[in-house]
């Protein structure tokens, strides 16, 4: 039987339908979340990204200011406007676009950010706190994965999650994530022997990697939940993921299309936790007039 389409558009609208709505309630009490976004270089790929997420916020009514440096930007400097965007009260969200050029060091810039601006969710404050189950920023997009699977009401208390890739954005705070909602989960890297062994005893298979057409019908158990976070170009350009999912489809439970899956969905939570940090701000003023 076919798999059930989990459709990351559809659930994306749905919750930026919420946030917007809260941005307007927020407006009403003169606070408008703000999301500051760092651009160097000019990676085509990147410029799209930003692109995208500079839309989304405009259109849920969020302030938000573009910040482009040539490759040539020193770290001192971008250091520099980190600091700057910590102090700016108007701003609530920092998001410094990855790649960086290579004589930028990324953990410098992503442990300069206040981690209770790093809407991204990378600082390692925040990965701490995810880790421990406390509040924190989830990363966007395994954070993203995870409203999919709550919308689909999807149970994951004891299913095993095999996570795919273990990059630090997605693959590792993917498999955290699950582990949080009770799961028992495997990492699976470049370095498995037998990949198929693992992923066939999957209930959930989460594809990270950035390989087209990685994951076959030949690795999935029948019914068992695919979601595919790979973003990559077939032979023709044309977006394809880490999954074969004309067959693979045939075979799942349910699985997530590239594109139109988790992609929507990353850029959703970005609002999200851009919201979430300008009401902890907003409260945090409440609190010292009392
Ligand atoms: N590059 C690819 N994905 C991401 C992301 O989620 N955040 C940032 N800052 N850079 C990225």
């Amino acid at each position: 039987m076919a798999a059930i389409i989990i459709d990351g558009k559809e659930i994306a609208k749905k919750t930026k339908s919420e946030i917007v709505g809260q941005v307007q309630e927020m407006k009403t009490q003169g606070m408008t979340p703000g999301l500051a976004v760092i651009l160097v270089g000019d990676n085509q790929a990147s410029r799209t990204y930003v692109n995208s997420k500079q839309k989304t916020a405009r259109e849920l009514g969020m302030h938000n200011v573009l910040i482009e440096y040539p490759e040539s930007i020193t770290e001192q400097e971008l250091l520099a406007k980190i600091d700057e965007l910590n102090n700016d009260e108007n701003i609530h969200g920092i998001l410094v676009q990855l790649p960086l050029p290579g004589h930028i060091n990324e953990t410098h810039l992503i442990e300069a950010i206040s981690p209770d601006k790093d809407v991204d969710g990378f600082h390692p404050i925040n990965i701490g706190r995810m880790m421990t189950g406390q509040d924190a920023f989830l990363p966007c997009t395994p954070f993203g994965v995870m409203v999919m699977m709550k919308e689909m009401e999807i149970d994951l208390a004891g299913k095993h999650v095999v996570v795919v890739g273990r990059s630090n954005i997605v693959g590792k705070p993917a498999g955290q994530l699950f582990l949080n909602k009770n799961a028992t989960v495997t990492y699976c890297h470049s370095k498995t022997k037998d990949l198929k062994e693992h992923t066939r005893q999957a209930d959930v298979v989460v594809a990270a990697v950035g390989k087209a057409g990685l994951i076959t019908a030949d690795h999935i158990k029948p019914g068992a939940v695919v979601i595919d976070v790979g973003m990559n170009r077939d032979v023709e350009g044309k977006l394809c993921g880490d999954v074969a999912y004309a067959e693979v489809k045939e075979k799942a439970g349910y699985i997530t299309p590239v594109p139109g899956g988790v992609g929507p969905m990353t850029i959703a939570m970005l609002m999200y936790n851009t919201l979430k940090s300008a009401k902890n701000h907003l409260s945090k003023l409440q609190n010292s007039n009392l």
